[in-house]
């Protein structure tokens, strides 16, 4: 017989290559074959389908001699050259002796790590504490807890605490070192999705994110805080895993503009972690209060680690560094040994759904099981009321400001673009609404401030007028330039003992950091003035700036545009480097009938359509899609009449509260069409949903995008 190359397909990633030769006779050949065919059978049934082969194989008398019988020959003897049977061999020897001790604790199981080598098992870690890293820990960690009251100790380890409810499935690293993006997210998470109920779907956040933009070393490594320090400094701006979506591989371009989802409503209130008190009795502190809940965690990942399957795993090899990153999401007592519940990053196929208990202390009994408890950490987010106080003063001013939609407006904007006075959103005079600080506890619907709840454009607000319903507010853009050139009649007065500057730039930052400075003018002798009210005429003589108010100056968009591809209109009008300002633009010519472009320029046109295909993006005036048979981004705007859920399920009326009772009434949500039991998003969900009939409380519907829909004459 001829030399042979097998591919064994045990995951995606991973292949095992046998090289056979020589088999005597088809007879000799069937254990082999009977093995691979258990390979490529689901992963699940066939490393245990491996294992029990295996196990007749080890228990064999002869086997240490290496002269083993059952899977003789031919197949022992080639898998016995490749690596992969090494650490197979270590892995199901390692897991037939250890479940047979006595006093077992944890049960140990062969699973899709038992083949790999080290080196391939290594990239599913990826702790990598710098010396940087190390430095900022002894800085902000703190000093043992001093007085430790027995009494509460003892109440709180009769609790069993849970948190796994408020975080989204369990999520698997694949072969990139980057746990502790993972680490970092989980706890991020809980931090998000607490006050959520829980039998909604929670937010997922992007690791991807944080491997392509943090840059620290992605797949090579790296540690939870880099995450949190990096959105700090953006703005707290996260995509959800659901949009920037988990790839594995490092060196991809940090695409987190494009997608801001994720931590919306929130904010890291500083760049660093909260790093817990460095014991099993100050970590249950931590745990044991909802506040801080889920932490992200160091631990060493020693032997044994990458087999358990059930119970309360412990070990005693654990006097390395730590190489791998988890987070405690709970803890309990089973059996008699109390544990933490930890999440990992390698799938819900490992341990116990993806989780694995680990043997904690008691009675101040400090175990600090392979260090989980030595650098228990978790994020600062504004409204996490830990006690510790919250965002700096410079953070305070970036929320000043907003980019995109503005839903991370924090500001206190009271008025509208056209200077009418913002209705509280508590009250409901003089206009009835939906959007109550109860409705909408993401939205921040404080007192009467300026804010986008829904998904809309920008921050808006009822207005105190009857006859005005409701306003865009001019929010100043955080994306955009923050300062607006202010032209001719427009002034503004003279800021009374501040300091003159020779240079623009520190006149701006002098301005930015004075809440009474709202611009900046260029006097004869060319030093820069800090000035100070709003749009009153006043004196200037060269160049003058207004800080954060551009919005001000040009109206905002209103209405709807379509989106269309292969059309293009005709007759340009003038251009303009923002689609959002092309639209503004647009808005006030009378005679513009769209905008075209991409990023960087746009173009107006005149109001007169010809097919052409052009491959350029086109938003139009007129001519919008039929939304009843499709919708617009998140598809608030749908109203037509599926209904019926991504599995078929049948959708629950919104005026009905059976079999499920919920507070998505056509009351609550007049504008949202909630009619019949149409599929529909009155709550800013990424799609249309419903209620279904059934057991499932709510799921997903498949309504098409409008996107190429629109008529042309
Ligand atoms: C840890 O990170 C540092 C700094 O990025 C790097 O120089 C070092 O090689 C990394 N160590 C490991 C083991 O990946
Ligand atoms: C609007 O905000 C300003 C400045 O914060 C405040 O002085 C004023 O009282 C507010 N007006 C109303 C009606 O809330």
């Amino acid at each position: 017989m001829k030399l042979e190359v097998v591919v064994i397909e045990l995951d995606n990633r991973k292949r095992l290559l046998l090289f056979l030769n020589n088999f005597a006779s088809l007879k000799e050949m069937l254990p082999l074959l009977t093995l691979l065919a258990s390979c490529w059978l689901a992963q699940g049934v066939s490393y245990r389908k491996l294992y029990n082969d295996a196990v007749i194989h080890f228990k064999d008398p002869d086997f240490e001699a290496g002269k083993s019988k059952r899977l003789t020959s031919a197949a022992s003897n080639l898998l016995r050259d490749t690596a992969h049977y090494k650490a197979f061999k270590k892995n199901a020897v390692f897991v037939q002796k250890h479940n047979r001790e006595n006093n077992l604790k944890w049960v140990a199981t062969i699973n899709e790590f038992s083949l790999e080598t080290d080196e391939e098992f290594s990239h599913h870690l990826g702790l990598n504490m710098t010396r940087e890293i190390d430095e900022e820990i002894q800085r902000v960690k703190r000093r043992k807890r001093s007085i430790v009251d027995m009494e509460e100790i003892e109440e709180l380890e009769a609790r069993e605490v849970d948190y796994r409810s408020y975080l989204p499935p369990i999520k698997s690293q694949g072969g990139c070192g980057s746990c502790w993006t993972f680490g970092a997210m989980a706890a991020l998470e809980y931090q998000i999705n607490k006050d959520r109920p829980v039998d909604g779907e929670m937010v997922a956040l992007s690791e991807e994110q944080c491997v392509d933009c943090t840059g620290s070393n992605g797949c090579g490594g790296g540690w939870p805080t880099a995450c949190y320090t990096w959105g700090h400094y953006h703005y707290s701006h996260w995509a959800s895993s659901y949009n920037y979506v988990y790839e594995g591989r490092s060196g991809l371009e940090c695409r987190y503009d494009d997608y801001k989802d994720g931590m919306s409503g929130f904010k890291f209130s500083d760049s660093s972690a909260q790093y817990v008190y460095q014991s099993d009795e100050d970590v249950l502190y931590a745990v044991a209060d909802n506040r801080i809940g889920v932490l992200s965690c160091a631990i060493q990942v020693a032997d044994g680690f990458s087999s358990y399957s059930s119970g309360v795993y412990s070990s005693e090899n654990c006097n390395g560094g730590v190489n791998h990153a988890v987070n405690i999401v709970g803890y309990g007592t089973l059996n008699g040994v109390p544990y933490w519940k930890v999440r990992n990053s390698w799938g819900s196929g490992w341990g116990d759904g993806g989780y694995i208990n680990m043997e904690r202390g008691v009675n101040g009994n400090n175990l600090n099981m392979c260090h989980l408890t030595e650098f228990a950490h978790y994020p600062y987010i504004e409204g996490s009321d830990d006690g510790q106080g919250s965002g700096t003063e410079s953070e305070a001013m970036r929320f000043e400001c907003g980019d995109g939609g503005q839903a991370e407006y924090r500001g206190e904007v009271n008025q509208t673009t056209s200077g009418r006075t913002c209705q509280k959103w508590s009250s409901q005079e003089p206009h009835s609404h939906s959007y109550t600080p109860e409705s909408y506890p993401y939205g921040n619907l404080e007192k009467n401030y300026c804010r986008n709840p829904d998904g809309w454009t920008n921050a808006w607000c009822y207005t105190t007028e009857s006859s005005k319903r409701w306003e865009d507010c001019a929010i100043p853009d955080c994306s955009l330039e923050k300062w607006c050139s202010v032209s001719d009649q427009v002034f503004l007065d003279k800021l009374e003992n501040s300091t003159r500057h020779e240079d623009l730039n520190s006149a701006k930052t002098d301005c930015y950091t004075n809440e009474n400075c709202s611009g900046i003018s260029q006097l004869s002798d060319g030093s820069y003035q800090l000035m100070t009210g709003t749009l009153t005429p006043a004196e200037g003589d060269g160049l003058t700036l207004q800080k954060g108010v551009c919005k001000q100056l040009t109206p905002p968009p209103t209405g709807d545009y379509c989106k269309m591809e292969n059309v293009t209109l005709t007759s340009r009008m003038t251009s303009a480097s923002t689609l959002q300002e092309a639209m503004q633009l647009c808005r006030y010519l009378e005679h513009c009938g769209g905008v075209s472009g991409r990023e960087g320029s746009f173009t107006l046109f005149y109001n007169r359509m010809s097919s052409s295909d052009v491959d350029k993006d086109s938003w139009f005036k007129d001519d919008c899609p039929d939304l009843t048979k499709c919708g617009f981004g998140k598809q608030a705007d749908y109203r037509g009449n599926i209904s019926t859920t991504v599995s078929g399920r049948t959708c629950q009326r919104w005026d009905s509260q059976s079999p499920h009772s919920h507070t998505r009434t056509p009351e609550n949500y007049p504008s949202s069409g909630l009619d019949e039991n149409f599929c529909r998003n009155p709550d800013g969900w990424h799609t249309p949903w419903c209620y279904t009939v059934e057991s499932t409380r709510w799921e997903n519907c498949d309504v098409p995008q409008c996107e190429n829909t629109a008529s042309v004459e």
